[in-house]
């Protein structure tokens, strides 16, 4: 094991020279203690949906539009009234001192340089109000649902007055999954390391263990009984846009809008809360076709190239999240790392805006998706 080995800053290596997101994870295996390293790419159990997210998402082929103008490309959209450059989001991710002795402040300073927008974890290592103190740029704030609502609902105040301006509430996981690799690789908060937001209920909860043993199924601090009578409840606590993410079912996306939802958020958690569930790209058109236009709906899930971030759109996303790609960027230059994953990423997704012939993110539809069955695009464009 190689446990002790702090993260590094390698000022000496040469970003420029890194081409795919592939190649921050290959480099950040060697940068990382094992234990940090396995906790950051394990998936749940056999990792069939880990795998899944990735496979489903090389199956779906592109078919480029031709004969079009694109000298001017705009990545740029719109999201609960406010502009974004681009749709690329950072997901919430716990825990990033393992990756980077300033953690969530490093990756947020990453995500600033490179404009996308950071969603602070819940059970990040820095609190929510020093985070918002280190940008001028929006941010979104994770809530996992603690058992006490009224330290929940403490928690979405501070969270309303420290600035954030959405709050996306995960809730896939009201029980521990499996997590076989990450349990082998002796995971646990290292000494010094707490959930920053959670210290005024104690430090003993704070850092509390990751999962119980033995047959203990349930976490201390996430709570088992969330339902949308809860997104009813926070929606009555909070200005905030309420975005309730790691919803797959279509019937349980509908019942949260019809309960305030302010967006559904696409994904399985990056195959670490439920093995053999559907890739998220296979749900995504589902849960659109659902939602129907009414909100807009988040995707994350295997993301690791600008064409995957264009398939989600064209498959209905309005925004598209990465997680493992920024912390192994984050794990292999800092802040400097962040931004070259999110850079690598943006080009790559204007590219193939380009390629495909289409000059606006509102533009992309299923006419760029390959239908092989039929040999037709998925719906004809019209002439
Ligand atoms: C190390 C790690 C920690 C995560 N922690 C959280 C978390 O605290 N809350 C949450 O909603 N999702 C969490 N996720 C899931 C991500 O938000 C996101 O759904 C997932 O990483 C997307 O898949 P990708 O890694 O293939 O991009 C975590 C993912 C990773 C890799």
């Amino acid at each position: 094991m190689r446990d002790d080995k702090p993260p590094a800053n390698h000022d000496d290596l040469d970003l420029d020279s890194i081409r795919s997101l592939d190649e921050f994870e290959q480099l950040s295996k060697s940068r990382l203690s094992a234990m940090a390293y396995e906790y950051l790419t394990a998936g749940v159990a056999d990792e069939t949906t880990l795998r899944e997210n990735r496979n489903a998402l090389e199956r779906l082929r592109l078919l480029p539009r031709g004969l079009v103008d694109v000298s001017r490309i705009s990545t740029a959209v719109t999201l609960f009234g406010r502009q974004h450059e681009s749709p690329l989001l950072l997901a919430p991710c716990a825990y990033q001192k393992l990756f980077h002795p300033e953690g969530e402040l490093e990756a947020l300073l990453g995500a600033t340089r490179a404009g996308v927008t950071f969603i602070a974890p819940c059970f990040a290592t820095v609190t929510l109000e020093d985070t918002a103190a280190a940008t001028s740029q929006p941010l979104w704030f994770q809530l996992y649902v603690n058992p006490d609502r009224a330290f929940t609902r403490e928690l979405i105040q501070r969270a309303e007055t420290a600035g954030y301006e959405a709050l996306v509430v995960t809730v896939d996981v009201p029980v521990n999954g499996p997590r076989d690799r990450e349990l082998r690789a002796g995971f646990s908060l290292p000494p010094g390391l707490a959930r920053a937001n959670l210290l005024s209920l104690g430090a003993a909860l704070a850092s509390a263990p990751h999962r119980p043993g033995g047959r203990d199924i349930y976490s201390v601090v996430r709570a088992p009984d969330v339902t949308a009578k809860d997104i009813e409840w926070i929606k009555s606590v909070t200005r905030m846009p309420v975005i309730v993410k790691g919803l797959l079912h279509p019937d349980a996306a509908e019942q949260a809008l019809r309960h305030g939802a302010d967006a559904i958020y696409v994904s399985n958690h990056g195959g670490r809360s439920m093995d053999t569930v559907p890739a998220a790209i296979e749900v995504l058109p589902h849960i659109v076709r659902r939602v129907a236009g009414a909100k807009p709906v988040l995707f994350d899930g295997g993301v690791r190239r600008g064409s995957d971030v264009f398939k989600a759109l064209a498959l209905g996303a309005d925004a598209v999240a990465v997680g493992r790609p920024f912390l192994h960027g984050l794990a292999v230059a800092g802040a400097a790392g962040v931004a070259r994953v999110v850079e690598i990423l943006w080009a790559e997704l204007a590219m193939t805006m380009g390629l495909a012939g289409t000059t606006s993110v509102d533009a992309i539809d299923e006419s760029f998706l390959w239908e092989s069955t039929s040999g037709t695009s998925r719906h004809q464009p019209r002439a």
